[in-house]
């Protein structure tokens, strides 16, 4: 029995899904833990992409179960379409369960999060407009509607009539917007619940069953540690739990039941949205990795601002998280440039820094030092086993191990399933 969380070690989009759908050939569950639909996954196998924004990345495999756990905020009509647009590629989705206590994305929450961006001008966050900020805000105002709710009319009804006439009086009159009818919302999230009701089950049961059958349970973080609520760059994060005890409480399993982290890092840094970023490029080598990567948001379409590798905050993910190991992915994408640059620290006053300080004046003063080393010009694509990376891009990886204090245990020399090099098996 394991049981192995996959964590965002950056700001996100550092490849959780291809990590997770190739760890999910040896795990029985599959389940994501936090986050919304402001995730996007992408997962290429047999030359087929698929792109998931709230599905766990193990529905490729048809006997896995996949689960959605507490910590989630739910989008129904995201999901809905996400379950047709899977089978309409011939996806199973019978074994996908919801957690009842799943918090529920409305289309106030929606709204809100457009109005509050439009009202921050100059300072806003550059979310992903999905409303998981808004969701977030009601589920800890206790005012929040859940899954096991929407699926049950009387309580939906009784639900929304309380926050609907809040809402829209916080829509009309401060934001000067239309609010929602309350009848119409109803029909339509009812219509929902209903599609949804066959899907929910206790989550942390199935898990807790399954831990003590011996099964292997996947957990699949979104976002990333920079971007957690307490431990990212506030206010520039997500309103989640990215980190890895966000799977303890946003699935219902207890610490003592999760045996390993995988920290997963691009080979460079990438960020979307507003909010420091220290080893960012604006020039023709951001540039490059930006288009070789094809660095746009899953999501939102959006440019990724692109940098060199930071191991400041490399070592922050390693202690937040209690990382076991790193999957570094998309090495293929540095190759072709002449020398690379890993970032070891913070000059800060001064002073050199390692550890990455808690306020944003501090971290803007903040300049990253740099160690240089040799590139390589070989294509990676079809290298499958780490001897035989060119000597350069070992000694890169060998560096950054030495910088974080943990192993790599996986590297992704592409996005296919195939294009991935197992340096430690994890189940
Ligand atoms: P996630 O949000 O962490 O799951 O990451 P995204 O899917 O948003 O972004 C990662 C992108 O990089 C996707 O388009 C993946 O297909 C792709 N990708 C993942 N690993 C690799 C890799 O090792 N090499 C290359 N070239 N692309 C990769
Ligand atoms: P995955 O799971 C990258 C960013 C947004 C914005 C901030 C807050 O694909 O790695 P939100 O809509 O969550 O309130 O936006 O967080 N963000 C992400 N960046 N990858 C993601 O998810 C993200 N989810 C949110 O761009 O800066
Ligand atoms: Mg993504």
């Amino acid at each position: 029995m394991a049981s192995v969380v996959v964590v965002g070690a950056q700001w996100g989009d550092e490849g959780k899904g291809k990590i997770t759908d190739f760890l999910a050939a040896r795990a029985d569950l599959v389940v994501r833990y936090q986050g919304g639909n402001n995730a996007g996954h992408t997962v290429v196998a047999d030359g087929k992409e698929f792109k998931l924004h709230l599905i766990p990345s193990g529905i490729l495999y048809p006997e896995k179960m996949c689960l959605v756990g507490n910590g989630v905020v739910l989008d129904p009509a995201v999901f809905l379409q996400e379950i047709d647009r899977l089978t309409e590629q011939g996806i199973s989705t019978a074994n996908l369960r919801i957690s009842p206590r799943t918090q529920v994305i409305m289309p106030y929450h929606r709204k809100l999060d457009l109005c509050e961006e439009k009202r921050r001008g100059a300072g806003k966050i550059g979310t992903t407009g999905r409303g998981i900020g808004p969701a977030y805000v009601d589920k800890a105002a206790r005012v929040g509607i859940r899954v096991c709710e929407l699926i049950d009319p009387p309580a939906f009804a009784q639900r929304l009539q309380a926050v609907l006439k809040d809402k829209n009086e916080l829509l009309e009159k401060y934001y000067g917007e239309s609010g929602f009818d309350y009848q119409a919302l109803y029909d339509e999230y009812v219509a929902y619940g209903r599609r949804l009701a066959p899907f929910v089950a206790d989550v942390s049961v199935i898990i807790d069953e399954a831990l003590q059958a011996g099964r292997h349970v996947l957990f699949e973080g979104a976002q990333g540690t920079l971007l957690d609520v307490d431990h990212g760059t506030y206010p520039y994060v997500t309103s989640s739990y990215p980190v890895a005890a966000g799977a303890c409480h946003g699935s219902g399993v207890g610490p003592t039941r999760i045996d390993r982290v995988i920290g997963v890092a691009k080979a460079y840094v990438t960020r979307v949205g507003e909010g420091p970023f220290p080893t960012e490029l604006c020039d023709a080598t951001g540039e490059y990795l930006r288009q070789k990567g094809h660095e746009f948001g899953t999501t939102t379409g959006r440019p990724r601002r692109c940098g060199w590798f930071d191991a400041v905050i490399a070592r922050y993910a390693v202690r937040i998280n209690g990382l076991s190991s790193l999957a570094i992915t998309k090495l293929d994408v540095l190759t072709g440039l002449d020398t690379l640059r890993l970032c070891v620290g913070y000059e800060y006053r001064g002073q050199i820094i390692r550890d990455l300080p808690a306020t944003l004046t501090q971290l803007a003063e903040c300049k990253p030092v740099y160690e240089e080393l040799p590139g390589w010009q070989e294509d990676i694509g079809t290298v499958r086993r780490y001897e035989d990376l060119p000597a350069n891009a070992r000694r890169y990886l060998e560096r950054i191990v030495e910088l974080c204090g943990v192993p790599v245990c996986i590297i992704g020399v592409g996005p296919g399933r195939e294009q991935t090099l197992v340096l430690q098996e994890l189940f």
